[in-house]
C-alpha cells in the first residue's frame, strides 16, 4: 500500500492535496495542529476509499517534530509532502523577533529535521521510489521587503531541496513546488488581506496542478506564476522589490481598515 504523509493538512493547500491524493488502496498520514479539522478531513478522505491516520503536532516545538517523526517511523510513507508553513507581514525591525524566528523554525528547520529522519528511514528500508515534495513559493526568487523572513525561508528551502535532489539522485526523488499567490488562511494568519475569499478554489487548483506534475523532479513553478522568473531579467531587482512591498502594504492597510 502507498502511504503518503502530508504536513499542514488541516488547511489550504495541504487539505486540498490530501483530498486530491486520496484514492482506494492508499493510506494517508495527515499532520496539523487542529485536531477537529484533521478529523473532518479524515472522514472526507475515508469516504474516497483511502485509509487515514491523523497526528496533531505543533512543528514549532521539538516535541511536536518528534511526534511527527515517530508517526512517520510507524507508518513509513513513501511520499512525504511538506505543506505546513507560515508568514508574517511587516518590516523585520518592527516585528517582534519571535515572529521571524518562528518562520524559519517552521518553514525550514522542522522541514529539514523531518526530512532527515524520513530519508534515512526510506534508504535503510530500501523503499521503492520514495519521493519528497517541498512546498516553497515564488517568494524564494526575489527578496521581499515586508515579508523578509518568509522570502528568506523559502529561498533557503529551494536551495536545500535542490542540493538534496542531487545528493540523493537515483535513491530519493525530490520535487520543489514554488506556487504564487492563492487565497487561504495563510494571508489572514500573516496579517495580510486575502485577494479572494479563502473558501474559494485557489488552493484546489494549485493542488490539482501539483498532482498532475507529481512525476516531476527539480523546481516546479505552477502557471501563471512562472512569469515571475523571466520578469527578474527584465526589470532591476530593487524596482521589483519595492513594487512587491507596495502591493503587500496595500493589502496590510486593508486588514487594518477592516479591524478598525
Ligand atoms: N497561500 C499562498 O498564497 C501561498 C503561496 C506560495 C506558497 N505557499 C505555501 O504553501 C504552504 C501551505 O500554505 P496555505 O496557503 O495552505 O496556508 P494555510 O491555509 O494557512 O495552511 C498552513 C498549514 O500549516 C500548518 N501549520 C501552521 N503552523 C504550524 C505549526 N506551528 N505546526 C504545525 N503545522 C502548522 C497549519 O496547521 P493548523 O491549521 O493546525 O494551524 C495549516 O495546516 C505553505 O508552506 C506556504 O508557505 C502559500
Amino acid at each position: 500500500m502507498n502511504t503518503i504523509a502530508i504536513t499542514g493538512a488541516s488547511s489550504g493547500l495541504g487539505w486540498q492535496l490530501a483530498l486530491g491524493l486520496a484514492d482506494k488502496g492508499k493510506k494517508l498520514l495527515l499532520f496539523g495542529r487542529d485536531e477537529g479539522r484533521l478529523s473532518q478531513l479524515k472522514a472526507l478522505v475515508e469516504a474516497k476509499g483511502a485509509s487515514c491516520e491523523i497526528c496533531d503536532a505543533d512543528l514549532l516545538h521539538p516535541q511536536g517534530v518528534q511526534r511527527a517523526i515517530s508517526a512517520i517511523q510507524v507508518f513509513r510513507p513513501s511520499l512525504l509532502v511538506h505543506s505546513a508553513g507560515m508568514g508574517r507581514y511587516g518590516h523585520f525591525c518592527d516585528l517582534e523577533y519571535q515572529a521571524s524566528s518562528d518562520i524559519i523554525r517552521l518553514n525550514v528547520l522542522s522541514v529539514m529535521e523531518i526530512t532527515h529522519a524520513w530519508a534515512n528511514l526510506v534508504k535503510q528500508e530500501k523503499m521503492e521510489r520514495p519521493k519528497v515534495i517541498f512546498i516553497a513559493s515564488v517568494a524564494a526568487f526575489l527578496p521581499i521587503p515586508s515579508s523578509n523572513a518568509y522570502g528568506a525561508s523559502k529561498a533557503c528551502l529551494v536551495s536545500f531541496a535542490e542540493a538534496l535532489r542531487v545528493e540523493e539522485e537515483g535513491k530519493i526523488d525530490v520535487l520543489t513546488v514554488c506556487p504564487g499567490y492563492f487565497a487561504t488562511n495563510f494571508q489572514r494568519r500573516a496579517s495580510l488581506a486575502p485577494l479572494g475569499d479563502p473558501s474559494t478554489e485557489g488552493a484546489r487548483v494549485v493542488a490539482e496542478k501539483i498532482i498532475k506534475a507529481i512525476h516531476k523532479k527539480g523546481v516546479y513553478t505552477p502557471f501563471p506564476w512562472s512569469w515571475i522568473v523571466p520578469l527578474r531579467k527584465l526589470f532591476p531587482k530593487s524596482f521589483l522589490m519595492r513594487l512587491l512591498e507596495k502591493l503587500l502594504l496595500r493589502r496590510m492597510q486593508q486588514v487594518m481598515k477592516k479591524s478598525d
